[in-house]
This record gives structure tokens, C-alpha cells and sequence, in this order.
């Protein structure tokens, strides 16, 4: 879809749908409504008086114009009470009109969002109006052969800006706000996929496309080369699988030569059995997304280099499936890890921390300013936090409150859970370093008091992403399944943290 910005007045802009925002308790109409109102001798009024749209966030109601406005549909979007107005609700409320219109059979739609009336920064408008948009469209259809029709594309997306200094504004933080969309849904794209089509190899080859890009640079190291080094915690995990473990390196440096990079690490198993320790086959098929840590860390250095911003980040992904074969690990293993501690296994489904810990360890060579690792790593933190929190923890307060501020921004929440002295006897082994695995009670935080093992001295936090990496309902802006959750929560910390450097 291609997405437009052009100056104009929406009264004069023909198109098939043209979405106007509302709120809720506006008896009195504003902005753009008040003005198409007008125009078009009293329908807004009409519509709301007669009950047909109320404003409530997520309404969504049509009225064809019958030529008294270019536009042939006018598509009122409710945003909910003005008092409680948020991007977030924007983001909701373009997403669910945009399905609308396409459930209607229409190609092409446009909106003309009311800054002054909306009062908010016209940036953020236009940012929350695109990303609402193209996050709500996303469908996973590659595999869908019949009924192709149904799965409809649609083509172009306007937005109308009256005066030309807004209509720069605009039209940049449009194009950043589709840079942004277009990772996510990238990432969504590949943890969509089935494990037989997604494999370690497959990641990797994803990772070549974004290498393409300017200023990255990609290294694949394969099992020879990773036992050459001492991964051998990681290739524990891999030897129950025939398909090839592969540990991805995407190298982007868009930040001064001198300046130590953020290194970023996501959990890449791209299926997930659980081992010897099998998991049950009721929802097992969900296991494909068990990649999705590293899915949104490829997912951001994409972006990153996409909006040329003025960092260095390495993404690390050790992409590897879990599964039961006959040289596969066992529970009563023990591993020597890259950092010379040793593991033992006592269950073969706590997998993704043993490749994290080579990678976190891994992170160490490129002396980090700072480690963030996202990964699906425990059920645990689903019965903690819910499914639509990530849960945080970490070694640097610093490091912790610029997530939070990039999770404040993105609305992908996140929350902390402790990593107090108590919780790291629960993983001492009896005739290892560490088990790996420290009970049920807070399983969530056994996982990252191990992972904290192998990070060394440097800033790094955890982020648990089991919950909000793969939704079994609908959302407003994120169809059930894959979410790329991640992707926006790590792009504006990069952001973020190039305005920090920059000063
Ligand atoms: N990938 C799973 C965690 C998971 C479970 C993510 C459900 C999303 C939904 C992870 O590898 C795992 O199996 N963790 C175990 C750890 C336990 C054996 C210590 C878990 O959480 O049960
Ligand atoms: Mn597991
Ligand atoms: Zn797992």
C-alpha cells in the first residue's frame, strides 16, 4: 500500500472513503466533523442524533455523500471521551476503520487528521494514524491458496494536509512511521511462519535481506565454526535437530566508528518441542513462534538502518529448534558453556536460556555500552504479568528506565519483576555451576538470575516477551497471532538513545 501525504483541504479531495476521527462526547461537533458537516447540509448531525455513531473508541459508522463532498464515503472513527484521548486510542481507532473500508471492497481511502482539535504535536498524529493503519491491515496470507480475494490488498492511503509547514511534518514522520510498520510486520511475517518454512536457515537468509541495507553487515557463524569457539550450551540444544543451528551476527553501524555499540540479543528457536522434557501437543503448534525474540531484534536493526539513525547496534540471534532426536541433550546433562561455567540440564524445554547465555556471553566481544535480549523464555511470566506485558529485568537502573520511557512511548508495555540475591540460590547445582532450571515459584525471574550469569560486567537487561509475542485474540492494531512486539519498543530506544549520544 502505498501511503501519500499531500497538501490539500479534505472538502476537495476526491476519494472512495475519506476517515474522519471522533470523539465521544462532543454534543457540540469540532474540527473536521463540524466542517463536513456543513458541507454536507447536516449529515454528521443527523447520523449521530439518529444513534448510528456515538463517537465510543472503536465505533466505527459510514455515510455516502452523494456528491456533496468529493469523497464518496465518509467513515466516522471514534476515539472515545476527549478527556482520555491517547495516540494509543488513534493508533486503535485508524486501525479498526481501515478494516472497515476494507470489508467494504475499497482499494483506496484517505483522512485529513485535525491537529489543533486533536491536540496533540502533528507528528505524533501522523505517526499514530500510519502506524494505526498499517499494523491493523497486517494479514498472514502466503500460505492461503483459496479464497484468495478475500485476503484483499489495499492500494493507496492519503493524508490531506492543509498548510505546507505541517504537510513537511507530516509527510516525514509518515515515512518513518511506515519504515517502522513495515519491521514489524516483517517480523509478525516470519514468526507467522510454520517451523518447516522458518528454520534456522531461513533466518538466516531473512538476515541477508536486511543486510543489504547500508551500513550493515552480516556474519552467520554454523556449528563447526561455534564449537570451534565453545558454544557448546547452544549446541546442546541444537543436537536434537537435523536442521543446522546457525548463530546470526547483523552488525549496523550507523553511530560514530569510536562509539561501542548496543548489542541486542532475541531467542531464535524456531520450534520449540521442549526436548526429551517434551512439552504436551495441545497448542505445541504455537511453538513456531518461540523465534520471536529474534524475529523483532531483526525486525529493529532493519529499522535502524532504514531511518539512518545515528547508532551502533549489533543484533546476535542463535537460531536453533528444540527437539527430541536421537543425539538430542538430556535432563541430567551437563553443558560447558562459551563462558567456561557449566550447566547442568535438568529440564530440556529451559532451552532458550541456555543459547541466550552463549550469546549474552558472545555479546561481551564487542565491549557493549549495553545488552538487551528479548525472548519468548518462560510461561511463568504469562501467569505473572498477562499476555500484553513484557516482563523486565535487569542488572541497570539506567539501562531499565530508558525501556521504560521506550515502552511509555510505543505503549508496548513492559514491567519489572525483581532480581534480588534470593532468587539466584534457586539455581545453584549440586554438581554444576547452575541448574537450569530453578522450580516453578517465580520461574520468570529463575530464568534471568541464570541469564545474568553469562552477561558479564555490562548494562543488560531481560525482557520477557512469552505473553505479548503471540495473541490468541484480536487487538485493536494487532490481528491474533504474531505481534512483533519488540520491534517499536527497541527502534525508539535506539532513537532515543541517538538523541542522548548526539548531546
Ligand atoms: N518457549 C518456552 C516458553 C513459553 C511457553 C513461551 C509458552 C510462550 C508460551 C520456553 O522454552 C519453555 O519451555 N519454558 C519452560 C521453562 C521451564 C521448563 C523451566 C516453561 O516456561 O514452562
Ligand atoms: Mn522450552
Ligand atoms: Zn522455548
Amino acid at each position: 500500500m502505498k501511503i501519500l501525504v499531500k497538501r490539500g483541504e479534505i472538502t476537495n479531495y476526491k476519494s472512495e472513503a475519506v476517515i474522519v476521527p471522533c470523539f465521544e462526547d462532543g454534543k457540540e461537533l469540532q474540527g473536521k466533523v463540524a466542517l463536513l458537516d456543513e458541507k454536507s447540509s447536516g449529515l454528521m448531525r443527523e447520523i449521530i442524533r439518529g444513534g448510528d455513531f456515538d463517537g465510543k473508541y472503536l465505533h466505527v459508522s459510514v455515510a455516502y455523500t452523494r456528491g456533496i463532498t468529493p469523497a464518496k464515503r465518509i467513515v466516522l472513527a471514534g476515539v472515545g471521551k476527549k478527556a482520555d484521548f491517547t495516540t494509543e486510542k488513534l493508533r486503535g481507532a485508524f486501525a479498526t476503520a481501515a478494516r472497515y473500508v476494507r470489508s467494504l471492497g475499497i482499494k483506496e481511502f484517505s483522512t485529513s487528521p485535525d491537529f489543533i482539535f486533536l491536540d496533540k504535536p502533528p507528528d505524533e498524529i501522523a505517526k499514530a494514524v500510519v502506524e494505526g493503519v498499517c499494523l491493523g491491515l497486517y494479514q498472514y496470507t502466503s500460505f492461503k491458496t483459496i479464497d484468495r480475494d478475500k485476503t484483499r490488498g489495499m492500494k493507496e492511503f492519503a493524508i490531506i494536509v492543509e498548510t505546507e509547514k505541517a504537510c513537511n511534518i507530516v509527510r516525514s514522520s509518515a515515512k518513518e512511521a511506515e519504515i517502522i510498520s513495515r519491521a514489524v510486520c516483517f517480523a509478525r511475517d516470519m514468526v507467522s511462519a510454520p517451523g518447516n518454512e522458518m528454520t534456522p536457515t531461513d533466518m538466516a537468509h531473512e538476515a541477508r535481506k536486511i543486510a543489504k541495507r547500508k551500513n550493515v553487515k552480516l556474519t552467520v557463524l554454523d556449528e563447526s565454526e561455534m564449537k570451534k569457539i565453545g558454544m557448546n550450551a547452544f549446541l546442546g540444544v541444537a543436537r536434537g535437530s537435523e536442521e543446522p543451528a546457525k548463530f546470526i551476527i547483523l552488525d549496523y553501524r550507523g553511530g560514530n566508528k569510536s562509539e561501542r555499540p548496543v548489542v541486542l540479543v532475541g531467542k531464535g528457536l524456531t520450534f520449540d518441542s521442549g526436548g526429551i522434557s517434551i512439552k504436551p501437543s495441545e497448542k505445541m503448534d504455537e511453538m513456531k513462534s518461540d523465534m520471536a525474540g529474534g524475529a523483532a531484534v531483526m525486525g529493529a536493526i532493519m529499522a535502524a538502518a532504514d531511518l539512518n539513525l545515528k547508532v551502533n547496534a549489533v543484533g546476535l540471534i542463535p537460531a536453533t529448534e528444540n527437539l527430541p532426536g536421537g543425539r538430542a541433550y538430556k535432563p541430567g546433562d551437563i553443558l560447558k558453556s562459551l563462558s567456561g561455567q557449566t550447566i547442568e540440564v535438568l529440564s530440556t524445554d529451559a532451552e532458550g536460556r541456555l543459547i541466550l547465555a552463549d550469546a549474552l556471553t558472545y555479546a561481551g566481544t564487542f565491549r557493549p555500552v549495553a545488552i538487551v535480549d528479548l525472548a519468548t523464555l518462560t510461561a511463568a511470566c504469562v501467569i505473572a504479568l498477562g499476555d500484553h506485558v513484557t516482563g523486565m529485568m535487569g542488572t541497570d537502573d539506567r539501562l531499565k528506565h530508558k525501556i521504560r520511557d521506550a515502552a511509555d512511548a510505543t505503549e508496548e508495555k513492559v514491567w519489572e519483576l525483581p532480581l534480588w540475591e534470593d532468587y539466584h540460590e534457586l539455581i545453584k547445582s549440586d554438581v554444576a555451576d547452575y541448574k537450569n532450571h530453578g522450580g516453578r515459584p517465580g520461574g520468570a525471574i529463575t530464568a534471568a538470575a541464570f541469564l545474568s550469569k553469562f552477561v558479564g560486567d555490562y548494562p543488560w537487561v531481560h525482557l520477557d516477551i512469552a505473553g505479548p509475542a503471540w495473541l490468541t485474540k484480536d487487538k485493536p492494531y494487532i490481528p491474533k497471532g504474531a505481534s512483533g512486539v519488540g520491534v517499536r519498543l527497541m527502534v525508539q530506544f535506539l532513537r532515543d538513545w541517538q538523541k542522548r549520544t548526539k548531546s
